[in-house]
């Protein structure tokens, strides 16, 4: 098959502004340009196809989200597994109704708060919604995604958008059209290019089905900043922080053969510990490695730079793979901080738990 690529960068927020507030003629016309290719777009959704769109977290893959052949497309176009669930995207905060029954005022405060954001609510589903778009379960994730060309796309196609992060199952998250293009080219109908993603890792997954409001996935968007907003417990699932190998007794090697998530081409190694020594080990690995001919990737973001290095994270890895390194080290950030946590979760997870503490 052949995959349109649909160029939609003109329809951003500084278009949209210019546009609204100075009447910007030249702006108007490149926003209605990619309106165009929007419209395109989601005509396909509507005939059941697959498109991938940016939102501000990653690259999605969308189809319509109660057409259960259009999600089982989905799957086969990833290699995902079909008992994995998707996140169901809305343009209007009022169309979560479609997809649930429920209503409290947790939600409502929470969706006034952070939507159109990287905030996901798992809630029970509603009869309409697919067993195949929600991997079997009777809840339902759901999201409305910061980014014009998503809401657009979301509206225009008149459904609801089943979308996972729009890669290969397995391989890092997109952050740029480039990285959807690599990976999915032929095999989905078509791709909005828009700009690279502003946040760079997943949306906060969020269960609102517990009696605890249970953080699923960590994101951009804290527990503590959900409880500023709900008040009471939020709590972060204990299997986050269990996944972490951190018994020194254990080898270096952890049985990580199962996590194959966002996994890069080369064999990538994590150093955690202080900082300085994190540096110095790197360095020292680093020779080490080069002097036996390898060629060794570095990824080493500012000790407290969080939000940049979730915004990188993903790209890095990309880039590393294209520059075809045979070893990837990878100095640890604090996870004290929970953007930080979280983006330690993607990179413990990228090197299938490979940690070297110094
Ligand atoms: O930022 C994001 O969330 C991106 C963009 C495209 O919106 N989407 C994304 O989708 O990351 P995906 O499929 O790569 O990750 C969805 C995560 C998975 O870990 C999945 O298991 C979980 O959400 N999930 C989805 N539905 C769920 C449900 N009903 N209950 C529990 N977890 C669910
Ligand atoms: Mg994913």
């Amino acid at each position: 098959m052949e995959t349109k690529i649909l160029e939609v960068q003109d329809l951003n927020k500084e278009n949209l502004k210019a546009a609204m507030e100075k009447s910007d003629d030249i702006a108007q016309a490149k926003i209605d340009a990619s309106l165009e290719k929007v419209d395109e777009a989601a005509e396909i959704i509507k005939n059941g196809g697959l498109v991938a769109f940016p939102t501000e977290t990653v690259y999605g893959l969308g189809a319509n989200a109660l057409d259960e052949k259009a999600v089982g497309k989905v799957y086969s176009a990833k290699g995902r597994p079909s008992d994995n669930p998707m996140i169901v995207h809305i343009a209007r905060a009022s169309d979560i109704g479609q997809l649930t029954p429920m209503l409290s005022s947790k939600i409502i405060k929470l969706v006034d708060s952070f939507w159109p954001g990287p905030l996901t609510l798992v809630l029970k589903k509603k009869d309409n919604v697919p067993n195949v778009t929600t991997g079997g379960l009777d809840t339902v994730a759901v999201r409305m995604p910061d980014d014009p060309i998503a809401l657009e796309l979301i509206r225009k196609s008149g459904y609801p958008i089943a979308a996972p992060s729009a890669n290969i199952s397995g391989r890092p998250s997109p952050t740029k059209a480039s990285h959807v293009i690599a990976d999915l080219d032929g095999k989905i109908d078509a791709v909005l290019v828009g700009g690279d993603c502003r946040v760079g890792i997943e949306s906060t997954v969020l269960d609102l089905t517990v009696d605890t409001p249970t953080i699923l996935r960590p994101g951009i968007i804290t527990s503590e900043d959900i409880q500023a907003v709900i008040g009471g417990k939020v709590q972060m699932d204990p299997a986050l922080i269990l996944n972490r190998p951190r018994d020194e007794s254990e080898p270096a090697k952890a049985p990580g053969m199962k996590y194959t998530h966002y996994a890069p081409k080369a064999q990538m190694t994590v150093i955690e510990g202080e900082r300085g020594n994190v540096k110095k080990e790197i360095e020292r690995l680093k020779a080490l490695n080069e002097r036996i001919g390898l060629k060794v990737g570095v990824i080493l973001f500012e000790e407290k730079d969080f939000v940049v290095a979730a915004h990188e994270f993903f790209a890095r890895l990309r880039q590393l793979d294209d520059e075809n390194v045979d070893l990837i080290l990878a100095g640890a950030l604090s996870d004290q901080n929970e953007v930080g946590f979280a983006v330690m979760n993607r990179m413990l997870k990228s090197a299938g738990y490979n940690i070297a503490r110094v």
